[in-house]
């Protein structure tokens, strides 16, 4: 089944609507069989890059290549892509089975040989038995698991996937993301999947492209990207942080630190590295409490600090001392090395 993986690589891409710019310059290499993600704000220009990649949007100026092939000039059907789009379309007037099989019989697969793989595929994504319905005849997330199952039917060496998962339920999209990282390791296939949910980028990522305006601020693996962010929009980006400005200065000493060197704009402090049982090196504060609010498995307590400065401290209900009532004036802190510097 690992036939086939391809390293891509967008080489100054730009594309331009008129006087929008939605992509700027934008580089990027993915390693074969690499799994990368373009995560960012809505119009940020995720969709753009996939599709001057698939062949359905050219590049105003650069190139793109799929192994060591460009492709700029290559209509979508020859670039051995798969896609799965975010606006998901599949044939209406056929059936699961034909739908599926669309990508083989563009290829002059033989009958036997697509019947064949078009039911191990359908397995695969957990619709075995499904081939004669209609897609009306099925569920919001089934559609969605028939359009993966057709994307990568073909076994492609590039596999294309733009908000595949956003318009389903929690536990759908936590059981297809599951899928998909069972398809990347069984395929080997180069993934390039589009999200703007920070959460499911962490989770299936190899590396993480973060993308704002046309271009790409920060490209890590989701732990480099969560611990050592780059920027303020990093930093808010991936997963919840307390941003404390530098300003004048008081919110920096209200949390307990002393003035950062001359080039930090701010610091990051994740609400899961504040404590309310600090060790003797960690720095502390004294905060009073606005809000407890119940979240699961954490709790989060909302602080006020002396500069006025908002802090969100999240911290395990197991094991937790007794919450504190509202207005109440606690002590807290955190380990110095985990306020992040951020330079822009
Ligand atoms: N066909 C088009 N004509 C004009 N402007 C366009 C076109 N396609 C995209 N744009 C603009 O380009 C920018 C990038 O759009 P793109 O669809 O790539 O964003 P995105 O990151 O995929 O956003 P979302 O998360 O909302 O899907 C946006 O400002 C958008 O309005
Ligand atoms: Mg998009």
């Amino acid at each position: 089944m690992n036939q086939g993986r391809a390293p891509v690589r967008f080489q100054n891409v730009s594309r331009s609507f008129g006087s929008v710019v939605a992509l700027d310059d934008f580089c990027l290499n993915i390693d074969a069989g690499e799994f990368i993600t373009l995560l960012g704000p809505s119009g940020s220009g995720k969709t753009t890059a996939l599709n001057i990649l698939a062949g359905f949007d050219r590049a105003t100026s650069g190139e793109v290549y799929i192994g060591e092939r460009a492709v700029g000039a290559l209509p979508p059907e020859k670039r051995n892509v798969g896609m799965v789009f975010q606006s998901f379309a599949l044939f209406p007037h056929m059936s699961v089975f034909e739908n599926v099989a669309f990508p083989l019989r563009m290829r002059r697969v033989p009958g036997p040989e697509i019947r064949q793989r078009v039911e191990r595929t359908l397995e695969m994504v957990q619709l075995a038995g499904y081939g004669p319905r209609r897609p009306a005849a099925l569920s919001g997330g089934q559609r969605q698991r028939v359009a993966l199952a057709r994307a990568v039917v073909a076994e492609p060496p590039v596999l294309l996937m733009d908000e595949s998962l956003s318009a389903l339920d929690l536990k759908l999209r936590e059981e297809l993301q599951e899928e998909i990282r069972r398809l990347h390791r069984e395929f080997g296939t180069t993934v390039v999947f589009v999200t703007h949910d920070q959460g499911e980028a962490l989770t299936l990522s190899d590396r993480i492209a973060l993308m704002d305006a046309g271009t790409i601020c920060q490209l890590d693996t989701p732990g480099a990207l969560y611990d050592k962010p780059a920027s303020r929009f990093v930093a808010d980006f991936i997963g919840r942080t307390n941003i404390v400005p530098m300003d004048d200065g008081s919110h920096v000493s209200a949390v307990g630190l002393d003035a950062a060197p001359d080039k930090v704009v701010a610091l990051s402090l994740r609400p899961e590295k504040l404590t309310r049982s600090p060790g003797p090196s960690d720095v502390r504060f004294d905060a009073t409490v606005q809000d407890v609010a119940f979240r699961g498995a954490t709790t989060e307590l909302r602080l006020c600090l002396a500069s006025g400065l908002l802090l969100r401290m999240s911290e395990p209900r197991s094991g937790a001392l007794p919450l504190p009532a509202r207005g109440e004036t606690i002590s807290a802190g955190f380990a110095r090395q985990d306020a992040t510097s951020l330079y822009e």
